[in-house]
């Protein structure tokens, strides 16, 4: 069996969502709610960038226990002091460095060759290794990186002390199958990268990110870097919610991976992030949107009612709401009225039964968003007719 690595970046990827600002207080919170889920690691944020930014790090790491904080830093050695020094009264710190190996980034963005890369990488991890054993190393747009040069770089990161090898799929441009090889050869290729853990941060830019995590966990990374809601740059990261039910969910197909987040926090988190961020949840998003679980048309209420396997593949205890719901709308059928009338308390004969389906029906055909209390009304009114 494997235990996977869940490491939350909520709070740096998802915070640098276009709009994004989260005060300290709202970072803490979040970050006490990632704790109660169980994460393994919390990047707490990126202390160079601003002050803000320094504070918060220093403040969870200082609050936060019993979860690994990271903090990232480019590779350069005023970044790492930084990093280190909002880190260091963490129980389990984290320093994590990167620096970009795709020839484009190289050429445009460092405007430094392949050479002088590996030598600043080492040279950063090294630095970073005297602080911490625990140091990250991220290649910045991997999965558009050459092979080769990765495994090269890899190699000498780990001897230089890295423990966690991080792949990103920075601009979202890999595709599941190809993404899953990519892994694959890195492990086959990279010497010594199985005595140390290997990570996926995959981004969302072609709706792939969740699909391309699951990929290279099944083809053997260790770690996966996801965003609670999805949130980050531009279309964001991984959604931990999906991750994580979809590893929970098929334990058929994940049959040697294990997890240990307790997944009836997700829903409580999902909409802390939302709040905090601003962020609405699209309402047909898997797992933490609002239609996730709700069940409108006839034919899905009535094999609902029968046995809940027959629409669902999760439970909705299983994120921490209450329970399914059976919306009432044009699609429902008379299951669902039934159901409806039972547990709102009314008994009604089968004429009364039938009267009030056909209202029901020409109401919910006429209005877009049928309300439990617009059905609530039309009984009343036959219920009254019917005792006049
Ligand atoms: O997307 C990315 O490459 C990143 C790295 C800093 C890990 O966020
Ligand atoms: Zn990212």
């Amino acid at each position: 069996m494997r235990k996977i690595k869940i490491f939350d970046t909520t709070l740096r990827d998802g915070e640098q969502s276009p709009g994004v600002s989260l005060t300290m207080e709202e970072k803490l919170a979040i970050a006490e709610q990632l704790s109660l889920l169980k994460v393994d690691v919390i990047e707490a944020g990126f202390p160079i960038s601003s002050s803000s930014d320094f504070e918060s790090v220093k403040n969870i790491a200082q609050k936060i226990r019993d979860v690994e904080i990271a903090a990232l830093a480019r590779a350069n050695y005023k970044d790492i002091d930084c990093a280190w020094e909002a880190l260091q009264e963490a129980e389990q710190p984290r320093i994590h460095v990167f620096i970009a190996t795709s020839p484009i980034h190289m050429k445009y963005k460092l405007q430094m060759n392949e050479d002088q890369v590996l030598e600043r990488a080492v040279e950063a991890v090294k630095y970073a290794a005297k602080y911490t054993n625990n140091v990250e190393f991220s290649a910045e747009d991997a999965s558009r990186s050459e092979l080769e040069f990765l495994y090269k770089l890899f190699e000498k990161v780990i001897e230089a002390g890295a423990w966690v090898i991080n792949v990103p799929d920075t601009v979202g441009y890999a595709i599941p199958q190809e993404f899953g090889e990519f892994i694959k050869k890195i492990k086959e290729n990279t010497r010594n990268l199985d005595k140390i853990e290997l990570s996926v941060h995959c981004h969302n830019d072609l709706g792939m990110a969740t699909a391309n995590t699951l990929v290279a966990l099944k083809e053997g990374a260790d770690q996966a870097e996801v965003a609670v809601n999805g949130i980050g740059e531009r279309a964001g990261n991984a959604a931990l919610e999906e991750v994580l039910m979809a590893l929970v969910t098929r334990k058929d197909y994940f049959e040697d991976l294990v997890v240990t987040q307790d997944t009836t926090k997700i829903l409580k988190l999902s909409n802390m992030v939302s709040q905090f961020t601003g962020m609405v949840v699209q309402p047909n998003k898997a797992i933490v949107g609002k239609n996730a679980f709700a069940h409108e048309s006839g034919i899905h209420q009535d094999g609902v009612i029968k046995e809940r396997t027959t629409y669902e593949i999760m439970k909705a205890e299983s994120i921490g709401l209450n329970s399914n719901k059976l919306i009432l709308g044009k699609h429902s059928g008379r299951h669902a009225l039934k159901e409806f009338l039972t547990s709102s308390g009314y008994t009604v004969n089968e004429e009364t039964f039938e009267k009030l389906f056909i209202k029901f029906k020409d109401l919910a055909s006429k209005k877009k968003n049928l309300n439990p209390l617009d059905v609530e009304a039309l009984i009343n009114d036959e219920l009254y007719k019917t005792e006049d």
